[in-house]
């Protein structure tokens, strides 16, 4: 099953349905299970009025990655608190990241691979490496790899402004499983990974390219990201 691509004139109208989409989720199913991601790509999102005004009390979520570092200061947690829990009505609790400075990641991974497993995610966010890298699962990560401690390239962390070298992040499969999965892809520094994700064989060079075997995957670009598709 091809994945469903729209092609938005202007960054707004793609975070506007982005919001009208997660709004119809949480009103069909308000304890919804979400998968988030975080990025340059998600603050539109996460700062746009109508979706801080979203309804979270039920909601749980699951961040897909997060870098191992003992600093505080770098970690993603740091972001989402930032940028989502102070900003709606999420509770605390109900709010999961991989811990950045565990001392056993390999055990943190395997609980958090359960965890996820256990919630069934009902709706994945995703954002897009410039590498084709969905959460940090690199080019030449498994489809059916699960969460696990990965080595970041030299180009994601350039792309990132980061100088770490590990993260941990949910495998592929971990990803696939979710029942619906939508990826956000703005900018020409993504076209292409864009053009990698929908028009070269599914291969593990563009990890990305594994959500054109989902049965629900839904694929949002502005016209720069798409500005090097085929069919654009
Ligand atoms: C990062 C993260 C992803 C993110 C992607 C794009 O490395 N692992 O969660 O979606 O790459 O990031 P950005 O939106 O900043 O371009």
């Amino acid at each position: 099953m091809k994945p469903l691509v729209i092609i938005f004139q202007s960054k707004k109208e793609l975070y506007s349905h982005l919001t009208n989409i997660l709004s119809e989720q949480l009103k069909k199913k308000p304890a919804s299970v979400l998968g988030l991601s975080t990025g340059k790509t998600m603050l539109p999102l996460y700062s746009n009025p109508k979706f801080r005004k979203l309804n979270f009390a039920k909601v749980k979520t699951f961040n897909h990655d997060e870098y191992l570092t003992p600093a505080k200061n770098l970690s993603l947690s740091i972001y989402m608190k930032k940028y989502f829990i102070s900003k709606t009505n999420m509770k605390k609790e109900n709010f999961h990241i991989l811990p950045h400075d565990t001392a056993n990641p390999k055990k943190a991974c395997q609980d958090y691979e359960k965890a996820v497993a256990n919630s069934e995610v009902d709706f994945q966010i995703l954002g897009l490496g410039r590498n084709g890298h969905i959460g940090f699962n690199e080019p030449g990560s498994a489809f059916s790899s699960k969460t696990r401690v990965v080595k970041l390239t030299d180009s994601t962390q350039k792309a990132n402004k980061i100088k770490i070298k590990k993260a941990m992040t949910i495998g592929i499969a971990t990803i696939l499983r979710a029942k619906r999965i939508v990826l956000i892809a703005t900018g020409s520094q993504k076209a292409k990974a864009v053009k990698c994700l929908l028009e070269s064989p599914a291969s593990t060079k563009c990890p990305a390219s594994v959500l054109r075997t989902h049965s629900n995957a839904t694929i949002l670009l502005d016209k720069k990201a798409a500005s090097r598709l085929s069919s654009a």
